[in-house]
């Protein structure tokens, strides 16, 4: 296939995931737009963008919810497909909050398919999350693993999910495929792009980074009692940048016509510990990270990773990363963006 003859909207663009796949996509020949609302990223993320491929792309400030802005997106544009990454992603903040979640994620997601279809564009890749596995009863989980998320985040997260997987059966015109991400951490590895939560950090990784740049005096660990190797909590971690891979994968594929289970785990098939990821973040920033042992969260697991045989077998993709190199990776980034995008 050649990537040149196709144009991608990605939705959420200047987020972390779209900010690192949106290069990819670049690299690779695709046409690119990006749509963002900024409400948790910053314009400067375009400049970075730009400095890395040397290619333009148009971007629009814009909201997923707004149906006029979509129609005349659609109708000045002829899209082949849509990444769909907006969306709002803080399991905290989704139970303070569930009706901004029901409303941004669902309705946003809903007035997107709407404005598709009427543009007769049906090929779409939509970031879901392992969180709609909740408290599996395995350790190892694959696609078909049962559903139960624990949090309002994790439905939105699974209710999509259900959209879509019903239009696809009953329009099978819709090239579906819904990335169910693990653990995406690291940065590209130039430092020009990266992870810049607003606030305190939800995810281990960015908390981590703040702490050993400073911003933060300790790391508190939820829980070391788990029934796991050393008694943290084990995730199965992703570099971004396999994760990025792993979108342009799905998407050729699904431009292809490649028959494709709607539903696919992204992760490396392993999972480490928050100590053993605190002595790999440790080595590669010659840092100290202290923390403390506080109780565990509620909803929390001990130890979850991916099975991805089927990405493996059917995406002609594989994770090449490991968590050293996620964390050299997301050290460099820090390190480089002590306070992110705000030069
Ligand atoms: N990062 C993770 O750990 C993770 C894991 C699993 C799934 N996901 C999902 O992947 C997607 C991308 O995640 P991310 O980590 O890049 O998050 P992010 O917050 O960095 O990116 C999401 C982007 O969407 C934008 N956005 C939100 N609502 C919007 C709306 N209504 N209209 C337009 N733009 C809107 C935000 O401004 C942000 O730039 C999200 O849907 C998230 O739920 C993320």
């Amino acid at each position: 296939m050649n990537p040149s003859n196709y144009k991608i909207l990605v939705t959420g663009g200047t987020g972390y995931i779209g900010s690192h796949t949106s290069v990819k996509l670049l690299q690779e020949g695709f046409s690119i737009v990006l749509i963002d609302n900024l409400s948790n990223s910053s314009i400067n993320v375009l400049n970075r963008i730009k400095e890395l491929t040397n290619i333009n792309f148009d971007f629009i400030e814009g909201d997923i919810r707004d149906k006029r802005l979509l129609r005349r997106i659609f109708k000045e544009h002829k899209f082949d497909a849509v990444i769909h990454f907006a969306g709002l992603k803080a399991v905290k903040e989704s139970e303070e909050k569930p009706l901004n979640y029901f409303e941004n994620n669902i309705s946003g997601s809903i007035v997107l398919l709407n404005e598709m279809d009427r543009a007769n564009v049906n090929c779409l890749v939509f970031s879901s999350s392992a969180t709609v596995y909740g408290e599996p009863s395995e350790t190892k989980c694959s696609e078909d693993s049962q559903l139960c998320p624990k949090n309002i985040y994790g439905q939105t997260k699974l209710i999509i999910e259900e959209i879509l997987t019903s239009l696809k059966k009953i329009q099978p015109k819709w090239k579906i495929v819904n990335l169910r991400y693990f653990n995406p951490i690291g940065a590209h590895p130039s430092g020009l792009i990266g992870e810049d939560p607003n606030g305190e950090p939800n995810n281990l990784m960015p908390y981590i980074s703040q702490v050993a740049i400073g911003k933060r005096d300790k790391l508190f660990i939820f829980g070391d009692d788990y029934n796991t190797t050393d008694g943290s909590g084990k995730r199965d971690y992703i570099h971004i940048q396999d994760l990025a891979d792993g979108h342009i994968a799905t998407l050729k594929k699904l431009l292809q016509g490649s028959p494709l289970k709607i539903n696919i785990n992204l992760g490396t098939g392993k999972s480490y510990s928050v100590f053993e990821v605190i002595n790999a973040f440790e080595k590669a920033s010659s840092k100290t990270i202290p923390f403390e042992i506080i109780s565990r969260r509620e909803g929390d697991v001990g130890e979850i990773y991916a099975d991805i045989t089927y990405a493996n077998d059917n995406l002609d993709w594989s994770p090449k990363f490991d968590i050293n190199d996620m964390c050299k990776d997301a050290w460099r980034w820090q390190s480089k963006n002590p306070n992110g995008y705000n030069e």
